[in-house]
């Protein structure tokens, strides 16, 4: 297997989702009924990924916990009989070769990924940032990994993005090589809509050569204080290929509210046991109808009265 680790970063603050994130690592959020965070871990391990490094900060501890055994809830489910559940909390603790890390600075997604250096080594390395939720057939990782293969360099997973969403991405100038595939020529972090050298944003899935970690000590703090990634990319351009990959699947931004409702609405939908009864909900909103969720609650609540 070509890339065998991987690094899911876990330390940021999660200030776009205040207040829920003040006392409960964001990555625990649940999304219908899994913490984000499991949706990472699930798509690396069905990738080929063996090793799972989370970088973590002060005031994560649920996410070990999460993915630690339970003595007495496997207890408990096992008392109640509820072995579909029990099977379920096993599997989870025993999904991955997972260790921790601790950020013990919140310094930046390129400060978070150089603290990993220890435990990577001199190898290529894949890294998930567990926000961005990428549903699709085929592993969105596992496609990378098959580009990774072929061109023997860093990847990162790009998609096209609206004109007025270019400044929030990092966007590629672009060089095409096969179907899919690009060099990345330069990075731009958020630029203007008019200065942005393509619509092909980055998003949160990469492999990365080791010599990401040279550039990464050689890159100072950016925007916010912060060591960011983008410029680490930027200067690993310098020395050697980086290629970009338009992955096939739906990304949801999970890390802000409405990108986290609407991974929500869609992940739910498409589960067999809740989706087709969410549905018929949904079909009660009678949204395009000009109808608004406050008149079918008080639909609802007369026809219960009465
Ligand atoms: P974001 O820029 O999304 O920051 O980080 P954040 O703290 O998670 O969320 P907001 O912007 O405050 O709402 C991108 C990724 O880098 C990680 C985050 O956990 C996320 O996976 N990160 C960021 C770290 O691990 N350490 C840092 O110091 C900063």
């Amino acid at each position: 297997m070509s890339i065998r680790k991987a690094v899911v970063t876990a330390a940021g603050w999660g200030t776009r989702f205040l207040p829920a994130t003040k006392a409960q690592p964001k990555e625990t959020l649940p999304l219908v009924d899994r913490p984000i965070i499991q949706y990472v871990i699930e798509e690396a391990v069905a990738s080929g990924i063996e090793q799972i490094i989370i970088v973590t900060a002060w005031g994560k501890r649920a996410i070990e916990d999460h993915f630690d055994r339970s003595f007495e809830l496997e207890h408990a489910l096992e008392k109640k009989g509820d072995l579909e559940r029990l099977a379920e909390v096993r599997r989870i603790s025993s999904l991955a070769d997972i260790c921790y890390l601790r950020q013990k600075e919140q310094l930046g997604l390129g400060h978070a990924i150089s603290t990993t250096r220890c435990l990577i080594g001199d190898e290529p390395f894949a890294v998930f940032l567990p926000d961005d939720i990428i549903d699709g057939e085929e592993p969105c990782m596992k496609q990378m990994v098959q580009v990774y293969d072929r061109y023997k360099c860093s990847v990162v997973a790009v998609q096209s993005v609206p004109p007025d969403a270019v400044d929030k991405y990092g966007i590629i100038e672009p060089r095409p090589m096969s179907e899919r595939v690009y060099q990345v020529m330069s990075v731009v972090e958020k630029p203007h809509p008019h200065e942005a050298p393509s619509n092909l944003g980055i998003v949160g899935r990469y492999i990365l050569t080791p010599e990401i970690f040279e550039m990464l000590d050689r890159t100072p703090p950016g925007k916010g204080g912060e060591v960011q990634l983008t410029d680490g990319l930027q200067l690993l351009i310098q020395r050697q290929a980086v290629y970009g990959y338009e992955f096939v699947g739906t990304r949801y931004d999970a890390g802000t509210p409405l990108g986290f409702l609407k991974a929500s609405v869609d992940l739910a939908l498409r589960r067999p046991d809740i989706g087709p009864e969410f549905r018929r909900y949904l079909q009660t909103l009678n949204l395009s109808d000009g109808h608004n969720v406050d008149s079918v609650r008080e639909e609802h609540e007369s026809s219960a009265k009465g």
